[in-house]
């Protein structure tokens, strides 16, 4: 029998092929904040890698939105760049989405061109971003390093970690959702589309295998390598993103580390 994750969806006028969409995951692939070879090839080969729908993450809605030197800024001069890359990700036979945002008090005044726009002044945890309202900064830097981790409690990973929760909203929410959270397994996506989710989001599996979704289908895997490190994560905020286990130069001495 077919897993319901390969079933396609109608979805208005579009019709997704099956039931994954790459969630918005920073790919820090727009220098210049433009579309760069890099943006179009990891989206052509996630494409490629089976998925319904990819979707380019947080690319800025005006120059005040930017917080990142790497990250695509919404303007005339990124169309010609966005339409390969969405002609590239329909030639692979999926759909493309956008993620589109404003960055708030996590923008950098060297890319963002002055004052930030945001609700309040105050620090965001989110960071490691400095907000710059923070007048008395200096000394929180060495404080987040010594405390952060009092601060932030270290969260062990488990399948599926929004379930419960999204579970509450599936209740109560008549539209279509999508559900995102810990996805690494064959067996969890069919349980979570089993329990009323249209869609499930993926980004860390895909982030450390492209073809992590065509490869479930052929029966290759079921469930990603992934180690759910965050280093990914962590370089994102100054490099393009990747997944440490396709790092050459890292010593063994880290990756095992990483790799729990
Ligand atoms: C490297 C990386 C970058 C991310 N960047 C964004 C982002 O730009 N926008 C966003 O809404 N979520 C971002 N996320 C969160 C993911 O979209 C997703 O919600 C989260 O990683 C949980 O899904 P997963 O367990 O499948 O990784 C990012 C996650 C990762 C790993
Ligand atoms: S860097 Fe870590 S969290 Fe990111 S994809 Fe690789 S193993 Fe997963």
């Amino acid at each position: 029998m077919v897993s319901s994750l390969f079933t396609p969806f109608r979805l208005g006028p579009l019709t997704l092929r099956n039931r994954s969409i790459r969630s918005a995951a920073f790919e820090g692939m727009a220098p210049g904040h433009l579309v760069s070879d890099d943006l179009i090839e990891y989206h052509r080969a996630v494409s490629e890698g089976g998925v319904g729908m990819t979707t380019v993450a947080y690319a800025a809605v005006s120059q005040s939105g930017l917080s990142f030197d790497h990250q695509l800024w919404l303007r005339r001069e990124a169309v010609p760049g966005l339409r390969r890359l969405t002609n590239a990700v329909h030639s692979e036979g999926a759909a493309a989405a956008i993620q589109i945002g404003h960055c708030g008090l996590m923008a950098k005044k060297s890319v963002s061109g002055g004052q930030c726009f945001a609700p309040s002044g105050r620090f965001n945890l989110y960071g490691p971003t400095w907000p710059i309202t923070m007048k008395k900064d200096a000394w929180m830097k060495p404080a987040l390093k010594y405390f952060g981790n009092l601060l932030m409690k270290p969260e062990p990973f488990s399948e599926g970690y929004f379930l419960e929760d999204a579970l509450k909203v599936r209740e109560v929410v008549k539209l279509h959702l999508i559900y995102v959270g810990g996805l690494v397994s064959l067996e969890k996506i069919e349980e979570v589309l089993g329990k009323g989710f249209e869609f499930v989001q993926i980004a860390r599996a895909l982030i450390n295998d492209p073809a992590f979704i065509n490869k479930l289908r052929s029966g290759e895997i079921t469930r990603s390598a992934c180690k759910h490190s965050n280093y990914c994560i962590a370089v994102m905020y100054s490099d393009k993103m990747r997944c440490y286990q396709k790092e050459v130069d890292l010593p063994e001495k880290w990756k095992r580390k990483l790799g729990g």
